[in-house]
């Protein structure tokens, strides 16, 4: 079992050595703003990830998991505190260093798949390997896909899929890479429980093996059977942590 640190006691802002695994939110804020006026996304979040670790995140819409997720693949930068990846804060890495890491230590997926249409289910799966020049990606791509169990179906195009196929493609190519840390918002939201539970049992698997920690958006209650923690927000900030 990991480690998640909630807001109240947390230490003070940590160096490197404090990092206990891949990702870790010191203190962090968000604020947009939104017709001129600001809009608090985040509100001095805390939180501390263990490498392997398998994180639902909860709370009603519009508490800031989104928001959340994104901080935590660099995707957008917090307005005060700091987001450490590999104990480097996101706010002090440049435009190209922030494309590796990217590239090669997060993975995305989303509730709609964004798989993209005019390439095979292959050449989805295989492109986040030739983005950063790796070789060998057709095989290594093949063994993702057969991993998901969709071996047979790499020269179908995405809307061959049904879409409990499309989002397990998705995974294949969030994985193919062997990232840190894997973000997911709402992976099952569209699919039916069975079909969501076979994909939630894929994100323990790869939590489990990859020691990939695994940060999940969801609003299924079902899926904490699979999670390590379920980290409450509300209205920006944790409110609690709950261990199944
Ligand atoms: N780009 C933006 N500009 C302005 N406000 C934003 C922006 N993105 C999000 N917000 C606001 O920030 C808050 C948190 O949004 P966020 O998308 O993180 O919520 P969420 O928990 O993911 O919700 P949901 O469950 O509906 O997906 C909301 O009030 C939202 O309106
Ligand atoms: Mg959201």
């Amino acid at each position: 079992m990991g480690l998640i640190e909630p807001q109240t006691g947390f230490p003070p802002l940590g160096t490197a050595k404090d990092v206990t695994g891949f990702l870790r939110l010191d203190n962090v804020t968000k604020t947009y703003v939104s017709d001129g006026q600001p809009v608090q996304a985040l509100c001095g979040v805390s939180l501390a990830v263990r490498d392997g670790e398998f994180i639902a995140l909860v709370g009603r819409s519009g508490c800031g998991k989104s928001t959340l997720l994104n901080l935590a693949g660099a995707m957008d930068f917090p307005t005060s505190g700091r987001v450490l990846l590999d104990g480097v804060s996101t706010s002090d890495v440049n435009e190209n260093g922030l494309t590796r890491l990217r590239r090669e230590k997060v993975g995305f997926i989303f509730q709609s798949f964004q798989l993209l249409n005019t390439l095979t289910v292959l050449e989805n799966v295989e492109l986040p390997l030739l983005l950063a020049g790796e070789s060998d990606a057709c095989d290594r791509a093949q063994q993702q896909l057969d991993l998901v169990e969709l071996g047979d179906l790499g020269s179908r195009m995405p809307h061959q899929l049904s879409g409990g196929q499309m989002q397990r493609v998705a995974i294949a190519r969030a994985m193919v890479h062997s990232p840190k840390l894997l973000l997911a918002d709402e992976p099952t939201g569209n699919l039916d429980t069975v079909t969501g539970n076979v994909i939630l049992e894929g994100l323990r698997r790869i939590a489990d093996e990859g020691k990939t920690a695994i940060l999940m958006a969801t609003h299924s209650s079902e899926s904490a059977a699979f999670t390590d923690a379920i980290v409450k927000m509300r209205d920006g900030r944790i409110q609690e942590v709950v261990r199944p």
